[in-house]
Formats: C-alpha cells, structure tokens, sequence
C-alpha cells in the first residue's frame, strides 16, 4: 500500500517553486487515488522569530492555497499539525535517536543558523519533527522539492534505527521527486539559488497571489545573461532556463517545443510571453483562493474535519510506539 505524506510551512502565500516543485504532484497522487495525508506545519513556523497575528492568518490562507491548487479535501487529509498532539511526542522519542552531530552538518540548518548570534533549539531539531510527521503515518512516499532530501535522509535514519531497537515499525520514506529540474525553481534574481520564501527581496519569486502586473514586473527584472538567444541549457545558462522551464510547467509544452517556437526571438521580448503564460496559467488559483478565503467556516471546518481524521491514524502508530518502547505498563 502506499501512503502519502507531505508538508508545507504556512509562511504566507506560496510561490512558483512550492507549486511546480511540490504542491502540483501532491494533486496527483491524490488524483491517482492514493492515501494522501498533507499537512500545514505551523509548529516548524515557530522555530524562528514570527507574528501570531499574521501566523494565525497564514495557516488559514496556506488552507485555501492548497485547496484553490487542487487538494480535495475530501479525497486528502489536510490538517493543521499542532491539531494533531502525537507529532510532538513521537518527535521526542526520535529525538533520542538523534544525535547532535548528525544535525549540526546539514545545509538548511547551517544555511538558517549562519546570521543568527543565539541558534534556537527549535531550528536545530526541526528535522526530528519533520520525520515524526512522516513516520507517524506509516508513510512510504514523500513528494518534495530537492532542499528536503537531506531532511528525509534523517527520516529514513531515524526509521531504521526504530525499527533495529524496537522492532519493524516504521517503512523508509521514499523521496518523490520529478528527477528533472522542476524540483529546483530558481530565483528570479540570483539563478544560481533556489526560489525561496525567505530571500529577502520579494522579486526574486512569483507568489500565487501576484497580480498579474506583478507578474510581469517580476518576470521582466528576471535575470538573464548576455546571450540573447532563449535556449534550455540549466547548467551554463541558468536563467533563461529557469524561464524556459516554468514556461513549459506552464504550458504542458517541453523545454524543447518552446526553444523551437522563440527562435530569433529575443530574450527581452521572450520573457513577455513567459509572463503571458505564468498568467494564465495561476490566475484561476488566484482567484479561487481569493473566494475560499471569505469562507472561513469553511476553511476552519476543514481543518478540524482534517485534524479528526490524521489523528485516528497518528493514535494507531503513537499506541504501537510507546507499546514497543515500553512506556505503555498494562501488559
Ligand atoms: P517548505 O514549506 O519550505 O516548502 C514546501 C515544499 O516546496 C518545495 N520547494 C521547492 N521546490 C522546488 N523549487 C523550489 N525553489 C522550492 N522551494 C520549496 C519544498 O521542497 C517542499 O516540498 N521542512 C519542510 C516542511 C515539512 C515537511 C514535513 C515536508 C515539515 N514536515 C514532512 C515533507 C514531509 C519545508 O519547510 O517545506
């Protein structure tokens, strides 16, 4: 049987790399009839500073995304992951499974960590619970972008080491990914690195809530390089190719049909058309996530439906794990 699982941090609207990257195979799978379980991890928010205002309303507008992008809630679970208390627990029994070492060497954590004087605890174990998540399903496929490998490769650790003490509990996670580039929508401003929510100048990413003047606005300042030919060449020519790419994701066109239809086209006058498409192509998203977000009855009801649900399944396992750790004494 196969069981899905995934997560998403409700910091704000999502972007292009969230939505190509991950969030459309979740819709797939689900689409394919899977168990899909996808949570909105509001406890990894938590790790650095943030605003409970804006936090509460983020959880709420990521319920309308995920919806507004395809997740039926009544095909998948979505749920709030502090709704469901075994996450937590299950968090700190791996947690004595972890050790410092292990976590002290991985990039996010270095990459989070590097301007910060006093590391919060939090953001160093937040791997733990990203694999107390995944483990408390039982699940067997993970679909995430290329920046959670790392992370998951301490989910199947953590897996097998359970299961080499306590007995076979848990399967090990595969990862999902497209295996091609999608997996790393690049920023807009620096090629060289992935789009991300955190990068500090808004430009460097579409969200799905961009009007579609920001679009273009963003689209335009893209950074490109001095050829001005449109080719897909990631390795040498990242930039235009990371529009080539979102081109095609948005299109269902190959990298290849594209390249053929701009030819003698310029990069300039391109990347009015890749603006053109990216348009199209979200504004449904954005407009339905527009409508779900004056339903928050509904969006709440949702929520609480989704957390009832997980927990039937996050109770089965947490019951089998303090069973096998011998925290349960009726026996
Ligand atoms: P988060 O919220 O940063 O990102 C959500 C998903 O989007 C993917 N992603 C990208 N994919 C392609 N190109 C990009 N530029 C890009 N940026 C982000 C991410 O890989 C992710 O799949 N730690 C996780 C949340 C999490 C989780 C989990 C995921 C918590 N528990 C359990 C899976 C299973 C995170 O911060 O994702």
């Amino acid at each position: 049987e196969t069981r899905i699982f995934s997560g998403v941090q409700p910091t704000g609207a999502i972007h292009i790399g969230n939505y190509f990257g991950a969030i459309e195979k979740w819709v797939s799978l689900q689409d394919e009839g899977n168990r899909t379980i996808y949570s909105i991890v509001d406890l990894h928010s938590i790790t650095l500073p943030q605003d409970p205002f804006e936090l509460r309303a983020n959880i709420l507008l990521m319920t309308a995304t995920l919806i507004a992008c395809g997740i039926d809630p009544k095909k998948s679970i979505i749920f709030q992951q502090s709704k469901v208390h075994q996450h937590t627990e299950l968090f700190w029994v791996l947690s004595s499974l972890s050790t410092m070492a292990r976590l002290s060497h991985l990039p996010q954590y270095k990459e989070k960590s590097a301007n910060l004087k006093d590391v919060p605890l939090g953001l160093f174990i937040y791997p733990v619970l990203q694999a107390a998540d995944i483990l408390l399903y039982r699940s067997t496929h993970v679909p995430v972008g290329e920046d959670q490998e790392q992370h998951m490769q301490i989910a199947q650790t953590l897996a097998r080491q359970f299961n080499n003490r306590f007995g076979l509990t848990f399967p090990s996670p595969q990862t999902i990914m497209a295996g091609d580039e999608r997996n790393r929508i690049r920023s807009l401003r620096e090629p060289g690195k992935k789009m991300s929510k955190s990068h500090q100048d808004a430009k460097s990413r579409i969200q799905l809530t961009d009007t579609p003047e920001q679009i273009v606005e963003k689209i335009k300042k893209s950074v490109t390089d001095h050829t001005s030919a449109v080719t897909y060449e990631p390795e040498t020519r990242p930039g235009v190719s990371n529009l080539v790419l979102l081109h095609s994701l948005a299109t269902g066109k190959t990298c290849e049909e594209i390249c053929a239809e701009a030819k003698g086209m310029d990069t300039g006058r391109y990347k009015l058309e890749v603006a053109d498409a990216l348009i199209a192509h979200l504004k449904p998203i954005r407009e339905e996530i527009e409508r779900l977000q004056n339903s928050a009855d509904f969006l709440q009801e949702t929520l609480e439906r989704g957390a009832e649900r997980a927990s039937f399944y996050a109770e089965l396992t947490w019951r089998d794990v303090i069973d096998k750790v011998g925290l349960d004494i009726k026996h």
